[in-house]
């Protein structure tokens, strides 16, 4: 990637720098979606490549990491070839202050789920900017529907207190599909008091297939940030 100077893009470099710091060699890693997780497997590249790191196999978690993993030279595999997952790195759209997030502003945050949730240890990677007291506080909250019950998940979101918008595709006419195949709702709460029945009442709505909030699925928390001017990485 080029260099920047945006100190965003600083802070996302720093951090997924540092959580690539921390896998081992011979280990299985859940590689997550998005421009910060993007730098992580940048950096777990740069460390295969010069040998530092060996022998690590990454379990995708979208096409965009399949993709960006086989530009890196970081090997490949699936949940049918390996029992454990000993370290996933993701980005988050939102962060409480019991580290439960939002996720889903690429809209993969189904594989993602089911991912980070099987990993030994996940590791949140995110900038200052995605802190949040509550949820739903900035970030819209991603729903992934089967496209034929788009209209009664709609409904049903509502009767919830819901605002829900259809995500619509950017240089694409028609609606976001994800890798699935099924299309993503954004909605807005007023407030998310208890994220962990919401996620629950959501996904038992029939047509929902999954939504991105992650409670209680995060083990370590990095975050980028600005210092004097400097990037620099804290733990949460
Ligand atoms: C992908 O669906 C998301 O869950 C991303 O992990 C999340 O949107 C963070 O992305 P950025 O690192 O690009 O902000």
């Amino acid at each position: 990637m080029a260099e920047t100077h945006d100190p965003v893009k600083l802070m996302k470099q720093a951090v997924g720098q540092a959580a690539a710091a921390q896998v081992k060699s011979n280990s299985v890693v859940g590689l997550g979606t998005g421009s910060t997780t993007a730098y992580a497997l940048q950096a777990l590249g740069e460390r295969l490549k010069s040998g530092e790191l060996t022998d690590i196999v990454g379990i995708p978690t979208s096409f965009q990491a399949q993709v960006l993993a086989r530009d890196y030279g970081i090997p490949l595999t699936g949940l049918d070839a390996v029992d454990r997952i000993d370290v996933a790195i993701d980005g988050a759209d939102e962060v409480d202050p019991q580290k439960n997030l939002i996720k889903g502003g690429g809209a993969a945050h189904t594989q993602e789920k089911i991912v980070d949730s099987l990993a030994e240890r996940f590791i949140v990677v995110v900038d200052s900017g995605k802190l949040v007291d509550k949820l739903g506080s900035t970030f819209l909250l991603p729903v992934e529907v089967v496209p034929m019950a788009l209209h009664p998940v709609l409904r049903a979101i509502t009767k919830l207190g819901g605002k829900p918008e259809l995500r619509m595709g950017v240089r694409k006419a028609g609606p976001v599909v994800t890798d699935q195949g099924n299309l993503v709702i954004d909605v807005k709460f007023d407030a998310i008091d208890n994220p962990a029945e919401l996620e629950k009442t959501l996904n038992n709505i029939p047509g929902v297939l999954e939504n991105g909030l992650f409670v209680g699925v995060a083990d370590q928390v990095l975050v980028g940030e600005i210092v004097d001017g400097q990037p620099k990485v804290r733990e949460f």
